[in-house]
């Protein structure tokens, strides 16, 4: 029995190595392109190493009137960046050179400065850019030391996986490859999410997409495979958790890349090699543009319009910088008083918009009126959420804001006379019903009392149910924030 078991231990094992080593030797025949020590790239001349067949390239690509450093496929007419070295670093002039060097790894050389551009705890001896896209880093003894696998930024390739505790994150726009404002974080319990980036510390609240899978799995994976496979796999158990997709797309002459774009959709591309067409999307996160948090900033709301996304001010407020969105909004007025004790101040409503939930303080009220109210009422409140009866009175900043006709809040905002555009509700007999409003006033106070105790009640409720499906994000918050 024990001998039985012993014997096929030492075949399986034999049969791995013989696998291992059939796939090693295949990969030294015609998979890598063989970057010795000493060699070196300047933008201009030579500024990069290509693979064997020539797709990938690593090097200097241009980006406005400098360059960026990194991996990108070259065998296409858009030369698409799928890796960036440094991404946040200023970029390149055109008189710098890329060495790989003895002791440190790659290093950049401009204007007397040194940069390191990938650094290796041991010494390097070789590298090589395969047909994957992965650039690798090999000591004397050919073990790897670095991968560009490894480090990630908003692309994966097929065969690359995003690991527990990583995450990617998106470039700054179409051609910038800096660090951008949203996230895909595969976090330690299994879950895979999308959140935007602004903040320091992460909530379920900053989250705008998710799997689902938190406690389904162990070190779970987020991988791609070359037919389109796009799948979370159980890392102790090697089963597949998730499909994002079924794959089974052409293999031949077909690359496919998934990456977290700049306006914050994650998205699966393939590029047909034999048509030099585009690349087209066979799958995304969502259909929705303005689902991305933070698109729009501080004081603005995300409206679709020919589904294109669009950040609009909350009424009285302005951009803080002319077409920049995520910049948000401010204010462009300053009320003289901010109760409504001479009729300057009013309550416009922008019908069907839904915000981050975080109010300082909930009402319970049977008519939106009564909200308005409450809110002029109260020179904290620059705006209240009314919707299913509650009141949720709100300070500056209003953040995540978007427009979804499925949703029936309503945001009240308050906004001073002084400015008046043709586009403010007017509220006739506004002075007349004055009396009528003290008296809700005095009926709505008892009601507040209430209120508040089905508010302490509510309110415990309403957050552990909103705590369950990410519950896990607190622990994991200062784990993936210096992945570069
Ligand atoms: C790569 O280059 C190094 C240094 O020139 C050399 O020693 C090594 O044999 C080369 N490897 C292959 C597979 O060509
Ligand atoms: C480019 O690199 C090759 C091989 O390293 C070298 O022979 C050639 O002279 C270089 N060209 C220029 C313009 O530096
Ligand atoms: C390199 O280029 C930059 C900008 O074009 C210039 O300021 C710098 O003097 C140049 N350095 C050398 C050594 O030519
Ligand atoms: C994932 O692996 C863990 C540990 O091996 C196991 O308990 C769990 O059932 C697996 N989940 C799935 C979906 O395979
Ligand atoms: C997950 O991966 C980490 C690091 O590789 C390892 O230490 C840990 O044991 C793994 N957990 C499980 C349950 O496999
Ligand atoms: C996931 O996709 C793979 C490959 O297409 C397929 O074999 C597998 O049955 C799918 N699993 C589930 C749960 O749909
Ligand atoms: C790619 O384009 C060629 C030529 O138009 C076509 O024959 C082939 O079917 C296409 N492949 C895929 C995967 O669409
Ligand atoms: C690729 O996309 C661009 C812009 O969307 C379009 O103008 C062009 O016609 C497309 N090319 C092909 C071959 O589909
Ligand atoms: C837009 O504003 C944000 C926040 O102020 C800033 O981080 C970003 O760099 C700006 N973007 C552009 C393109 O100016």
């Amino acid at each position: 029995m024990h001998r039985a078991q012993n014997l096929s231990m030492a075949s399986l094992i034999l049969f791995l190595f013989l696998s291992f080593t059939l796939f090693f030797t295949a990969l030294a025949q015609q998979r890598y392109s063989n970057i010795s020590l000493g060699s070196s790239l300047t933008p201009t001349t030579n500024s990069s190493w290509l693979s064997p067949s020539g797709l990938y390239a690593f090097g200097f690509y241009q980006q406005g009137s400098g360059y960026g450093i990194g991996v990108f496929i070259a065998g296409i007419p858009q030369k698409t960046v799928v890796w960036t070295a440094n991404r946040d670093d200023p970029l390149v002039h055109g008189n710098a050179t890329l060495l790989f060097a003895g002791d440190s790894g790659l290093v950049l050389e401009a204007q007397g400065q040194t940069n390191q551009v990938i650094s290796t705890s041991e010494s390097p001896y070789s590298a090589s850019l395969f047909d994957s896209g992965n650039f690798v880093v090999y000591n004397s003894d050919r073990h790897i030391i670095w991968q560009s696998f490894d480090y990630p930024t908003d692309t994966l390739l097929s065969t690359q996986r995003l690991k527990a505790n990583s995450q990617l994150f998106s470039a700054n726009s179409q051609t910038d490859h800096s660090r951008g404002i949203f996230r895909l974080a595969m976090q330690a319990d299994g879950n895979l999410v999308q959140y935007a980036v602004s903040t320091a510390t992460v909530t379920t609240q900053d989250a705008y997409w998710a799997t689902g899978t938190d406690g389904q799995g162990n070190n779970v994976t987020l991988n791609l495979d070359d037919d389109g496979h796009l799948y979370l796999l159980n890392f102790t158990g090697f089963n597949i958790i998730m499909n994002l997709t079924d794959g089974r797309y052409p293999t031949q002459k077909t690359i496919y890349i998934v990456r977290i774009d700049f306006d914050g959709i994650f998205r699966l591309y393939s590029y047909n090699l034999t048509q030099n067409g585009n690349w087209s999307v066979l799958w995304s996160s969502t259909n929705n543009k303005c689902a991305p948090k933070g698109l729009c900033g501080f004081n603005s709301y995300c409206v679709l319009n020919d589904q294109e996304p669009q950040c609009l001010c909350l009424p009285q407020f302005t951009h803080v910088v002319q077409n920049n969105w995520t910049a948000g909004c401010e204010r462009n007025f300053f009320p003289e008083s901010c109760k409504d004790d001479n009729g300057d101040i009013r309550i416009q409503e922008l019908t069907n918009t839904v915000w981050e939930d975080n109010p300082y303080s909930v009402l319970f009220l049977s008519i939106k009126e009564d909200c308005e109210r409450a809110c002029l009422e109260d020179c904290d409140c620059v705006a209240a959420f009314f919707k299913d009866r509650q009141c949720k009175k709100q300070r500056l900043p209003l953040r995540y804001g978007k427009r979804d006709m499925g949703d029936s809040n309503s945001a009240l905002i308050k906004v001073g006379k002084s400015i008046s555009t043709t586009t403010d509700r007017v509220e006739p007999g506004k002075k007349k019903s004055d009396q009528l409003g003290r008296g809700i006033l005095i009926a709505s106070v008892s009601i507040v009392a209430l209120g508040l105790v089905m508010l302490a009640i509510s309110g415990i409720l309403l957050y552990k149910s909103r705590a369950q499906p990410y519950k896990r994000i607190n622990a994991n918050e200062n784990i993936v924030l210096f992945v570069s």
